[in-house]
């Protein structure tokens, strides 16, 4: 397989997911998480306006935004987000984000997201967004570690 170089100087550009993006987007999951989403979760959500990728030709990152309904009501809810490993540091996580926190806009009053509470990387992203420590769900993990659960009023 031939390696994904950073192209610093690539143009990066932020869209819906589409199904060709599927594969690419598995991969970058797979070499992301301990516990991976599988290409057929992703494939559930290619209608949703809130799955979006980064690309330069290559797909670079995703985001994962979306609603979930509880007994309180509905709330917005980022259920993924990664970038490829050679390409983090360079703003596009943020850049993910962003998007897909303006895909809920107008839709819902919070938005939640559940994080490893080893996650510096990403609790540093959240609180940059405005995220705030909301509650821990105990061995919320496969391997026993526990989930923070961030909450950002919208
Ligand atoms: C979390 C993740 C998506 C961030 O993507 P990224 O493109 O590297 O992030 P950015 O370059 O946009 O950086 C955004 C912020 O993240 C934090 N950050 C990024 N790299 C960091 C690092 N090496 N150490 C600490 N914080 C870091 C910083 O707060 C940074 O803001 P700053 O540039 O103003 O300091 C990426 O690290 C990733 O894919 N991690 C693996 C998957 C994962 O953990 N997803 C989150 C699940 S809850």
């Amino acid at each position: 397989m031939t390696a994904v170089v950073p192209q610093p100087d690539a143009q990066i550009r932020i869209r819906q997911a589409e199904r060709a993006d599927l594969l690419a987007v598995a991969r970058i999951e797979q070499s992301s998480f301990s516990q991976p989403w599988s290409f057929e979760i992703f494939e559930q959500f290619l209608t949703s306006p809130g799955f979006l990728v980064a690309e330069d030709g290559h797909i670079l990152g995703y985001v994962v935004a979306d609603t979930t309904t509880t007994h309180t009501g509905t709330v917005g809810h980022i259920k993924d987000i990664a970038v490829h490993e050679s390409y983090r540091g360079n703003g596009i996580g943020s850049a993910l984000l962003t998007r897909g926190l303006g895909v809920l806009d107008g839709s819902v009053d919070t938005v939640k997201l559940e994080v490893r509470e080893s996650n510096d990387t990403a609790l540093s992203l959240y609180h940059e967004h405005g995220f705030r420590y909301a509650r821990r769900i105990p061995g919320y993990y496969g391997d026993g570690e526990d989930a923070l659960v961030l909450v950002r009023e919208h």
